[in-house]
């Protein structure tokens, strides 16, 4: 399922986000603050257990996470969304995956995974702040899903349609949570009107 984030504070911090003056300091914390709010709706449906706690005044329902909570940057745009998203699930585990696109084919291409061989999580956050062709996140999901991940969900600030279909028809059972969904895809892969390469944007190495 596709959820579009209609938060105003989403909506105002990507207008920031995607102005060509913005530079990298600002950029960082925006994707940041984005991804925090993002990671909030895409959190809503997360199983509870019930509990009890002991306050002060004495015993309380409570409710607490079910699942043990995986956060999956792909490397290297989406290391900017861990942190804040690590504010609301402090607990959550962050197992890295470095993939780049080859300039020429596009295609994803592998290069960290340090998975270990059991899955230590159930449900898993892939974070990458730009869904283009798709490649990368339909990759990161396969190895996720053979790691024995149970639920798997998207977390990106820009798709393109391609990328939407391309994720949604290799697996339709991974949610996306996107805080826009732009034109199209340009010749060499970038996402129109996008925000220009969220790596380089993030790091200051345009
Ligand atoms: C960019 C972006 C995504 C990927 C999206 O990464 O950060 O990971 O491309 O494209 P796709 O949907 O077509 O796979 P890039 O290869 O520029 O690497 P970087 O994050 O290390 O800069």
């Amino acid at each position: 399922m596709l959820h579009i984030s209609q938060h105003p504070l989403v909506q105002h911090k990507l207008s920031i986000l995607r102005d060509s003056q913005t530079r990298h300091p600002q950029f960082r914390q925006l994707v940041r603050e984005i991804a925090m709010l993002l990671c909030y709706e895409a959190t809503a449906d997360l199983d509870l257990n019930n509990a009890t706690v002991t306050t002060p005044m004495g015993e309380a329902k409570a409710k607490v996470l079910r699942q043990e909570i995986g956060l999956i940057p792909i490397l290297r745009a989406g290391l900017g969304m861990v942190d804040g998203i690590l504010e609301l699930l402090p607990s959550a585990q962050v197992w890295h995956i470095g993939i780049y696109r080859d300039e020429k084919t596009l295609r994803p291409v592998q290069y960290y995974n340090k998975l270990p061989i059991a899955p230590t999580v159930q449900i898993c956050f892939i974070l990458d702040p730009m869904l283009a062709t798709g490649g990368s996140a339909v990759a990161t999901a396969e190895i996720l899903k053979t790691w024995g991940a149970s639920q798997i969900k998207f977390v990106g600030l820009i798709g393109a349609p391609e990328g939407v279909q391309a994720l949604e028809s290799a697996h339709p059972d991974v949610d996306i949570h996107l805080a826009a969904l732009d034109e199209r895809l340009n010749e060499i892969g970038f996402i129109i009107p996008g925000l220009g390469d969220a790596g380089d944007r993030q790091f200051g190495t345009a």
